[in-house]
């Protein structure tokens, strides 16, 4: 299988979100293997978003947050629900927007370049299965339209991948 990222700019961010949409249908067609499309999710991310320094995912193992597939630099390995952004995001079952990191309580420096981050929960039916994480080093890089587009590619994730 052969497969192109398109990084050419699209007009407005909710194209860029409905053409990741496809392409992640097309990338997760027919394969439910949780980790081969977490893994191939995050690599779709991580190039074709601007301005993106780490995409990944913490999943929740036995209480805890632990690191996942992902790309960029190495990662932080475990996180406690509640701490972090990551933990935070998981134990509010919310999506949070940081636009700066320096700012949030408890945020977790895994790379000290990272400037803003985006969580977004990802929840199966009512269990928590882990957290879709985005870095950037541009202050305030994400806003609502990535929030929901977020969360949409991370619905079609879930909805195509046998849980763990
Ligand atoms: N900053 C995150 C930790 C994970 S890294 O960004 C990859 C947090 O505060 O939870």
């Amino acid at each position: 299988m052969t497969f192109e990222v398109t990084t050419s700019s699209p007009a407005s961010q909710s194209e860029v979100y409905a053409r990741l949409a496809e392409q992640l249908r097309s990338l997760l067609a027919g394969e439910h293997d949780f980790i081969a499309n977490a893994a191939n999710f995050s690599a779709l991310l991580f190039y074709s978003l601007a301005d993106v320094s780490w995409v990944g995912f913490y999943l929740l193992k036995e209480g805890e947050l632990v690191l996942g597939p992902f790309q960029g630099k190495p990662a932080c390995v475990r996180i406690a629900i509640g701490k972090g952004v990551c933990g935070t995001a998981a134990q509010q079952r919310q999506t949070i927007l940081v636009d700066n990191v320096h700012d949030f309580p408890g945020h977790i420096a895994c790379d000290s370049a990272s400037n803003s981050e985006i969580v977004v929960p990802l929840i199966a039916g009512e269990k928590l299965l882990g957290v879709l994480d985005l870095d950037s080093t541009r202050f305030a890089r994400f806003d609502d339209e990535d929030a929901r587009g977020l969360n949409e590619l991370a619905e079609i994730f879930i909805a195509e991948s046998n849980l763990l």
